[in-house]
């Protein structure tokens, strides 16, 4: 199940972060609950086996949905939750909320990747040396609402 993100979520959003990114890409706690407060309309957590399996943080920028951070429990992936987190911020778009939805990625993400190329994202930029370790970053956008829609809507 997809809810907004609230401040008293931020423990298990940081357990899935920890289980999920290199120790240097993790956030504190202090910026998460910064961010969840902050971003609250438009960050989602998913919640499954009482728990918090999966989190998006997107924060608007003018007319952009900037994706933040997005993370699967490494024990629920491949069964769509990173899609439905993803499709949060891509259905802004698609219903004309926002003009491009666009995010960073370490240029060795292949999963992520996969999953942004899928929805239509494009490379607009490496942005070299982006992440603490000198690994360059891609930022990818994706602007189109008619390719939006279709991955949002499809199974
Ligand atoms: C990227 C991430 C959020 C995807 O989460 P997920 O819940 O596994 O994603 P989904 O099950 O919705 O996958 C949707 C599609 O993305 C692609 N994909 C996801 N993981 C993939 C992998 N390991 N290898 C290849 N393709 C992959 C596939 O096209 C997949 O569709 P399919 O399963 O029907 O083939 C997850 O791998 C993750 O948390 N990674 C660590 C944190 C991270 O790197 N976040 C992104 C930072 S920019």
């Amino acid at each position: 199940m997809l809810r907004r993100c609230q401040v008293l979520d931020v423990e298990g959003i940081y357990e899935v972060e920890t289980k999920s990114f290199k120790p240097d890409d993790v956030y504190s706690i202090e910026l998460l609950k910064f961010l969840c407060a902050y971003c609250n309309d438009y960050s989602y957590v998913y919640v499954a086996d009482g728990k918090i399996i999966g989190y998006v943080i997107t924060c608007i920028e003018g007319g952009a949905a900037h994706v933040i951070s997005i993370a699967t429990d490494p024990q629920y992936r491949r069964r769509g939750v990173g899609k439905s987190l993803l499709c949060t911020a891509i259905n802004l778009l698609a219903r004309g909320e926002v003009q491009e939805v666009f995010l960073e990625v370490r240029v060795s993400n292949e999963a992520a990747l996969r999953l942004y190329k899928a929805a239509g994202f494009e490379v607009v930029e490496t942005l070299k040396n982006y992440y603490s370790d000198g690994e360059d970053g891609y930022r990818l956008s994706l602007r189109d609402r008619k390719r939006a829609k279709e991955f949002c809507y499809s199974k």
